[in-house]
């Protein structure tokens, strides 16, 4: 991304997150920080969406049923494994290219006694720290401004451990709407520094872009890349599915859950909206340290 600006498509998912709000009752995942985070843009629509039936309206709208039930079930298995993460006793988070994910103060309750870490680009990280001041929100987080392709990640166990994370615990990583943006060193770097963060019992959570998608993107996916590419953000990197496994097995790391995303819309989300996110080449993958 570029250097100096905060992240647009931070910003840009972060909005549809908020707008999950168009659901109503349907939704499965609840942002009340998004929209703000999103812009003018994404403010208006939730304004817009309070009355009921301006929201049926515009819910309906295709382009908006496809970036909300996109971005409502990526977040909802996220915020799944979170929960179960802390179900089994985890107690330390650490949230790589964090942009503007709100888990902190979503789920604030639940996370009493835990430690969150968030590790991001230090333009984005100080826009989210300016905008949850503006809004009164301080959740507790230990905020890391890192630049991952300029500052080695083996360095990220030794900066955490410093600040209070115990390696010997185990810990989840959250990396959400980053590995399609990477560079294969990158990618290699950041799954060996996360392996090292914890102890037994130590997960990582990630989505990512199938290879097929990024070398032979079809229709509209080809607009989203030159859309993310221009604003210098492009899609570098992706997976064949089926490769995952043995991918990961040779970095220390068991699959233990890989979902596209279309499948879980489907299984989640009203069918009408289900029915406009187009992403089966769009993956969320779990894997536990070995
Ligand atoms: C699409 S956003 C995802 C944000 C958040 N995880 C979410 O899902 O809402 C990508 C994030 O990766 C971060 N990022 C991208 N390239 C980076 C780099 N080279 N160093 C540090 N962070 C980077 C950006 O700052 C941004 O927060």
């Amino acid at each position: 991304m570029r250097d100096q600006q905060a992240s647009f498509t931070a910003s840009w998912v972060a909005g549809w997150r908020g707008l999950g709000s168009l659901l109503g009752d349907a939704r499965i995942a609840d942002d009340p920080y998004g929209a703000r985070f999103g812009g003018r843009w994404a403010r208006a629509l939730a304004r817009a969406g309070a009355q009921p039936a301006v929201r049926a309206g515009l819910i309906r709208l295709p382009q908006v049923a496809s970036w909300v039930g996109y971005m409502q079930v990526r977040t909802r298995l996220f915020d799944d494994q979170l929960r179960s993460f802390l179900a089994a006793g985890g107690r330390q988070i650490v949230i790589l290219g964090a942009g503007y994910d709100c888990r902190a103060a979503r789920f604030a309750d639940r996370l009493a006694g835990a430690r969150v870490f968030e590790v991001d680009h230090p333009a984005t990280q100080a826009r989210k720290r300016a905008v949850l001041d503006e809004v009164g929100a301080s959740p507790a987080v230990t905020y890391v401004a890192w630049h991952f392709e300029r500052r080695p990640l083996a360095e990220l166990p030794g900066a955490l451990a410093e600040l209070g994370l115990d390696v010997r615990r185990p810990t989840l990583t959250i990396w959400e709407g980053v590995t399609m943006y990477l560079s294969p060193e990158a990618i290699d770097a950041t799954v060996a520094a996360t392996r090292a963060l914890g102890g037994p019992g130590t997960r990582l959570v990630f989505n990512y872009l199938t290879r097929d998608m990024l070398e032979r993107p079809r229709g509209l996916r080809r607009l989203a890349a030159a859309a993310v590419a221009r604003v210098g953000e492009p899609f570098t990197f992706g997976w064949h599915p089926p490769a995952l496994p043995a991918w990961l097995e040779a970095r220390g790391w068991k699959l233990t859950g890989d979902r596209d995303l279309a499948e879980a819309a489907l299984a989640l989300l009203p069918r009408f909206v289900a029915a406009r996110v187009d992403a089966s080449d769009r993956h969320i993958a779990v894997a536990e340290k070995i």
